[in-house]
């Protein structure tokens, strides 16, 4: 294929019509969404979270050019698959035959766990993948509509769900994929419109299909504003938040294990997209956070657990 030349620009894509087959979401959508409205971008966050960043590396680093070269040449070695600098002799702790480490954190002894209703309770069977595809975007507005329990159950089961026990229940089968089937992800749920459910945080406990309640955040700030003043995520009805729980693919890959982790938690992010397409209900991926006041907010060490990645959910 050639290559366009840098003042050429696309003037069209082929776009089959897909989205004239009617979607359970654009129904709902169209229904509820309040006329005129439009979905704020999140190009005015990254905009100025960029500007601010890059303003403040500018002036900390001006006459030092090179260094931020440097950085970038550093960082850009993660990218590449290849044994990074002084890791050549790593050998992983799969290799020299430590046991490996456990499924899912574990849970609290005693802790009372609330169970879900099945994931095939949802009444929505109807969508189709090529529907859900079609109409995936990342949606930012939310009305004030709650989330079913049954509807959680189908967005939890499809972002991490436990299909298979396999190695003598060493390593699950899940809806997504992951390298090495490791799952080196713990979700957490901060709830605040589900029916029948308070609103609190709560874990996934993924091999039970079951809730930890883990009580509520606190008075600190909202994710919202952890979210660098995102503030559709606080009108979500429920917000996903991903945490690595790193040693799980280390074990196994070593140094290997950061990029592992980063493309396995877009499997799961893009389930919870395709899954809320299905149900009506809107989401959109969220990278820009504060990273320690995260870790606060989910009661995490931010050191074997480091939460890396958030989508809200909710209604239109
Ligand atoms: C890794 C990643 C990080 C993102 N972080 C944010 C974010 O912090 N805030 C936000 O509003 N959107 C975020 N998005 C959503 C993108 O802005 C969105 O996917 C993109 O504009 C394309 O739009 P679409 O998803 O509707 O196709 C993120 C998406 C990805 C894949």
């Amino acid at each position: 294929m050639r290559e366009l030349t840098p003042v050429e620009t696309v003037t069209s894509v082929h776009l089959p019509d897909l989205k004239a087959r009617r979607s359970r979401h654009e129904g709902l959508s169209r229904r509820r969404r309040p006329s005129g409205s439009t979905e704020p971008t999140w190009s005015g966050f990254a905009h100025t979270g960029a500007r601010k960043a890059s303003c403040r590396r500018e002036g900390a680093s001006r006459g030092r050019r090179i260094d931020k070269e440097d950085t970038l040449t550093e960082y850009r070695k993660y990218l590449r698959n290849q044994t990074l600098p002084g890791m050549s002799e790593m050998q992983t702790d799969q290799m020299k035959g430590l046991p490996i480490p456990p499924i899912e954190k574990p849970v609290p002894e005693g802790a009372a766990l609330i169970d879900l209703p099945s994931p095939e309770s949802v009444a929505s069977w109807e969508v189709t993948v090529v529907e859900a595809l079609a109409s995936r975007k990342s949606r930012r507005e939310y009305g004030d509509g709650a989330l079913s329990c049954e509807e959680l159950s189908f967005l939890l089961w499809a972002t991490q769900g436990v299909t298979g026990l396999i190695r003598g229940g060493l390593v699950t089968e899940r809806t997504v994929p992951s390298g090495g089937g490791m799952h080196p992800f713990e979700t957490y749920l901060a709830i605040r419109r589900v029916d029948g459910l308070l609103a609190g945080l709560f874990r996934y406990v993924a091999t039970r299909h079951q809730l930890l309640p883990l009580g509520s955040p606190g008075d600190g700030p909202s994710l919202g504003e952890i979210c660098n003043g995102q503030r559709f995520v606080d009108r979500a009805a429920a917000v996903f938040v991903w945490a690595a729980r790193p040693y799980r693919t280390e074990y196994r890959y070593g140094d290997d294990a950061l990029k592992d982790l980063l493309i396995s938690v877009g499997h799961v992010c893009q389930n919870l997209y395709l899954a809320c397409e299905a149900i009506g209900a809107g989401t959109c991926a969220v990278l820009a956070y504060q990273q320690d006041p995260l870790d606060r907010f989910l009661g995490v060490d931010g050191h074997d657990e480091i939460p890396i990645y958030l989508a809200p959910v909710g209604r239109p």
